[in-house]
């Protein structure tokens, strides 16, 4: 059974649906990413948890207690935004200690807690300065102390990390990991980074255009994704028109632009319907009996190459190398069938 529970949740902005119908069950310690681009709805989802945008439809429940009724403070939720928005004023310390304060805990209390918080999110040689004397990523421990120091049910984090650059993107990533864990905090945490939301989270969501698109593991939504907007997503990078030439149960046959590929079926499909065929790069490679094509960008990636090449009839296709081709080089392409995934349906 789900601790939390949302029920086809909707809300509308001036008769235009930001989200809709959105399901979802939430157990104790889980963590839960909301994933999707710029204006699908994630933060709206998040600001119905919280309480501070009201639904226009569906309900949510706690331990079956209707709580979308509740006002944000009744709800013990805590929240972390992209922007820190810290007391600028007050020290460290007292940022984090304020909500205690507000709550009017017993002064040793507020301090053993302040100190627990201050000392989990790694600050303690900083606990005396001011915000503006901290670094990005230090501001953002802040924010994400303040909210862990009042012991939330539910931590509510939206795209807390878009401000720092990459390297620290990938230590918070990793702190906030831990933190979940070793808290026993359950979290849903909002964004675009499908990177981000793969490493962290136990279960996605997928939105689009305020719907849901899938929900599942990371290893769920990697290797099995519903549609092709969620295989755009996980970086199918491949996604070509074609034609389903012949299907035998989930194996199909597909044709178009001058190629052939066989795959797997997701979903439905006949003869002569149009598909789209999607393989990530890295089960494209240069073999024997391929598709021909020519090289055109080389870019060196880590301990491979990626590989732009374009067929005879001009589809671009993306592939990974061992070994560095040169542009004009002309090789042949092949997938591997039991990763080039096809999906149905005009959506
Ligand atoms: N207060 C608002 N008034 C009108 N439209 C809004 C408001 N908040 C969000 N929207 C619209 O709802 C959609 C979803 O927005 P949002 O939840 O902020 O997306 P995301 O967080 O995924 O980028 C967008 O089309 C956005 O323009
Ligand atoms: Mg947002």
């Amino acid at each position: 059974m789900s601790w939390l529970r949302l029920d086809g949740v909707t809300r509308r902005f001036g008769g235009k649906d930001a989200l809709s119908d959105l399901s979802l069950g939430i157990g104790k310690g889980e963590f839960i990413a909301l994933l999707g681009p710029s204006g699908c709805g994630k933060s709206t989802a998040l600001n119905c948890l919280a309480g501070l945008l009201p639904l226009s439809g569906g309900s949510i429940w706690q331990d079956d207690k209707r709580i979308d009724t509740l006002p944000p403070e009744r709800r013990g939720f805590g929240m972390v935004f992209q922007s820190y928005a810290l007391f600028p004023h007050l020290s460290v310390r007292r940022n984090i200690a304020f909500g205690l304060q507000m709550r009017r805990l017993p002064r040793a209390e507020v301090r053993r807690r302040t100190d627990e918080a201050i000392r989990l999110v790694r600050l303690d040689e900083h606990a005396t300065k001011l915000p503006g004397q901290l670094s990005g990523g230090q501001q953002q421990r802040v924010a994400i102390a303040r909210a862990i120091v009042l012991e939330p049910s539910l931590v509510l984090m939206d795209e807390p990390l878009s401000n720092l650059d990459a390297k620290l993107r990938l230590e918070m990533r990793t702190e906030i990991r831990r933190l979940h864990q070793s808290l026993g905090l359950t979290t849903v945490y909002v964004t675009h980074d499908q990177e981000e939301a793969l490493s962290m989270a136990d279960r996605l969501v997928v939105l689009r255009d305020g719907r849901v698109q899938q929900i599942g593991t990371p290893e769920e939504l990697h290797t099995r994704p519903a549609n092709r907007h969620v295989a755009d997503f996980m970086g199918y990078r491949n996604l070509l028109p074609m034609r389903v030439a012949s299907v035998s149960r989930e194996v199909v046959t597909v044709e178009g632009a001058g190629m052939a590929l066989r795959g797997t079926a997701v979903g439905e499909m006949f003869p002569g319907d149009e598909v789209v065929a999607g393989i990530r790069p890295e089960d494209l490679r240069a073999g024997a009996d391929g598709i021909p094509a020519t090289v055109e960008v080389v870019e060196y990636q880590g301990r491979e190459l990626a590989v732009e090449a374009r067929t005879e009839q001009g589809v671009v296709l993306h592939l990974r190398a061992a070994e560095r081709p040169s542009p004009g080089d002309k090789i042949s392409v092949v997938a591997d069938p039991a990763r080039v995934l096809v999906f149905g349906g005009g959506k």
